[in-house]
């Protein structure tokens, strides 16, 4: 239980970090525990928290030695410069950012997929996938239970809130007139820009290669992934259009009921939209075909901002203090 817990949000002011106290407020953690923490600029601003405000503190005042529990949800840089001696101090760090991921000695979670991996770790970081990855192993898991996966191909259809509040912002104020960019190289409003992250020497983006990277080491399988990340003018929700190939031969109703029944998907009964799922925290699986004897396609919508971050972090910390 996280309930009694003295928890740091450090980015609270962020998408993501606003998610995280309202999920915390849902799940009855007291006021009293949490502490807000943000940039030098949010220094004395107050964020809400059910019925209560907290007062954001800016990070160079907080002695983290005096917490349990630490979300850092603030980029990579802030991640970097803090959360290895805030976890050498004895606190845990969840940490949302993508600067621990692929580190040997630390922990990548999604806690229906591989939640027992954390046993097998000393660390007191643990690391919350990319977003897309998230929702993406959650609908493979089941099949890669019944049928063994080696090989995906990915494509995304992701929201503006994925790069934060001035993805968001940049958004609407291009559907208002505006014309600059800056949080994206292109015009993002009544467009899409086949393109997330920067460009790698092997014609992958970095976000490409964090699905396909962040997969292998989730599923702890060499599983091929040839991810194509695509920014769409959608506020929140992430799609992921997925062929997955199998070691074995597949069954498509078979499948269906193991989706059904996994904990954390649902198999959807009529189309779903990002906008229809808007407030459920469940990774939504759709148009679930067979293609060969051993291909399954099918699409996986979900919450970026909750399942894909601020959920998925709470509940690895809920399954560190279980
Ligand atoms: N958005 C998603 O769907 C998603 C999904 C998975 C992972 N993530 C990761 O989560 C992190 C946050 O994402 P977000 O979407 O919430 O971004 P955001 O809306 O831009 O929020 C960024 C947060 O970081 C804080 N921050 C920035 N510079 C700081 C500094 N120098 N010192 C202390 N705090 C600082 C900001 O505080 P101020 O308000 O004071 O500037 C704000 O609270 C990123 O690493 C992102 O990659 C995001």
């Amino acid at each position: 239980m996280i309930v009694d817990k003295k928890i740091a949000v450090v980015g609270a002011t962020g998408r993501v970090g606003r998610e995280i106290l309202s999920i915390l407020y849902g799940r009855h953690v007291p006021h009293e525990n949490i502490t807000c923490i943000a940039s030098q600029k949010s220094d004395g601003k107050l964020l809400q928290y059910g019925d209560s405000m907290i007062e954001v503190k800016k990070i160079q005042r907080i002695n983290f030695s005096e917490f349990d529990l630490c979300f850092f949800t603030a980029g990579s840089k802030i991640s970097a410069e803090y959360a290895q001696d805030v976890a050498d101090s004895g606190v845990i760090v969840v940490d949302n950012t993508s600067y621990f991921r692929m580190r040997d000695d630390v922990p990548l979670i999604v806690p229906e997929v591989n939640g027992s991996d954390l046993g097998k770790y000393k660390s007191n970081i643990v690391a919350n996938p990319n977003c897309s990855t998230i929702q993406m192993v959650t609908a493979l898991k089941p099949l890669h239970d019944l049928y063994e996966v080696t090989e995906v191909v990915a494509s995304t259809y992701q929201a503006v809130s994925g790069a934060g509040q001035n993805g968001v912002v940049e958004l609407i104020n291009q559907i208002h007139g505006a014309d600059e960019c800056r949080t994206f190289h292109h015009h993002i409003a009544f467009n899409v820009i086949p393109q997330i992250g920067d460009m790698e020497e092997n014609g992958f983006t970095t976000e490409e290669m964090k699905m396909s990277n962040e997969t292998k080491k989730i599923l702890q399988k060499d599983v091929k992934v040839v991810a194509t990340c695509v920014r769409v003018p959608v506020m929140v929700g992430h799609t992921v259009s997925v062929v997955a190939k199998f070691k074995r031969c597949v069954n498509v109703n078979e499948a269906k009921c193991a989706i059904q029944s996994f904990p954390g998907t649902i198999l959807a009964t009529s189309l779903v939209t990002p906008l229809a799922i808007e407030h459920s925290d469940y990774v939504y699986v759709d148009r679930v075909r067979q293609c060969s004897d051993n291909e399954i396609a099918f699409i996986c919508i979900a919450n970026n901002l909750r399942k894909g971050a601020a959920l998925n972090t709470i509940q690895i910390a809920e399954e560190i203090f279980k």
